[in-house]
């Protein structure tokens, strides 16, 4: 029997084998070697990154939650009835509850995200919760331009995108630039435009949460060497390559990297790559932002700032903006 909710066959534009593989050749073939942190998220590192967002040490996530709870009314006040949320990297799928639950009558969502697996299991519980709402889930990489569903604009009065997490830290400032100027050309006009992000704090604080102590963060960080040995033919000797994460202050980014422990070679199919002893692979940057340079970030990108909501520490920040 069909199902009783509105959950759209899922949209399927996720990466495939082969735009992975020549990611990860151009980058190893760098001076500076480089992966995208985009391919973090196999199933094994979606898992590891929800165990990251419970680790004591990493507050951006219960924080940010803690700030949608205590802002989701305001936040409904200012979207109005029957919104159409569309989720930019919608991972498990919590976050949005906290919105849904207070929204007025909200009538269609939209979750974008790169790992098929997690996206289809989120959308499909999130359908039996909220049985009203028309879900239209796209496994794609945000990064690059695509299109919303019609049958999702029909029934809204309304467009809101929601990009919780921080996960725009995750790129540089001008691509962060970039994103939310194509997220306003997807989004339209007078759309909303809800955002997390990281606030530049003391660095200890910060070194501590991308270095905890039980090491979920490094065997995330290192997960991304298993996937390319599984899914590229790669020969990476995970005991040979350690975590290794600091904030730099000058950039205002937590840099994440992964250190070659000895001298050695490693095959990617048929391509081989040496490493120096100390020769660093940068996996990834996170990048802090203080309010006012956030705001004018977004503003340049045709976004003007509504509301910056934070908590009591001003650990992180809610940005409402709105395209202008
Ligand atoms: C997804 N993103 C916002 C996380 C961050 O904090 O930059 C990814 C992460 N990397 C290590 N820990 C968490």
């Amino acid at each position: 029997m069909a199902p009783s909710y509105a959950l759209e066959r899922l949209q399927d534009l996720e990466p495939t084998a082969a735009q992975f593989r020549s990611a990860v050749l151009d980058g190893l073939a760098q001076r500076q070697k480089r992966l995208p942190c985009k391919f973090f998220y196999d199933a094994e590192g979606s898992r590891l990154f929800d165990a990251i967002c419970d680790l004591p040490e990493y507050y951006p996530t219960r924080t940010e939650c803690r700030i949608l709870e205590v802002r989701a009314r305001d936040i409904a006040d200012l979207l109005g009835r029957r919104v159409r949320l569309v989720e930019f990297g919608s991972g498990a799928g919590y976050k949005v509850r906290l919105l849904l639950r207070t929204l007025s009558e909200p009538a269609a969502y939209v979750p974008v995200d790169i790992s098929r697996s997690q996206l289809l299991s989120a959308a499909t519980s999130l359908a039996r919760d909220f049985p009203a709402l028309h879900i239209a889930p796209m496994c794609a990489d945000y990064t690059q331009p695509f299109s919303l569903p019609n049958s999702t604009q029909k029934v809204a009065l309304a467009t809101a995108g929601f990009f919780p997490g921080s996960t725009i830290g995750n790129f540089n400032p001008e691509q962060a630039w970039a994103f939310l100027a194509q997220a306003r050309r997807l989004l339209g006009r007078g759309a909303w435009m809800i955002v997390g992000v990281d606030v530049h704090k003391d660095s200890a604080v910060l070194n501590a949460a991308y270095n905890d102590a039980a090491g979920v963060t490094a065997a995330f960080n290192l997960n991304l060497l298993r996937r390319i040995n599984r899914e590229l033919d790669g020969t990476f000797d995970l005991e040979a390559f350690r975590h290794r994460a600091f904030y730099n202050e000058a950039e205002r980014r937590i840099e994440m990297h992964l250190i070659s422990l000895r001298d050695q070679s490693v095959d990617v199919g048929d391509e081989a790559f040496t490493f120096a002893a100390g020769e660093t692979i940068h996996t990834e940057d996170s990048y802090k932002y203080a309010i006012g340079d956030f705001q004018r970030l977004a503003a340049g990108a045709g976004f003007e700032p509504v509301a910056a909501w934070t908590d009591p520490d001003r650990l992180f920040a809610i940005h409402m903006l709105r395209a202008s």
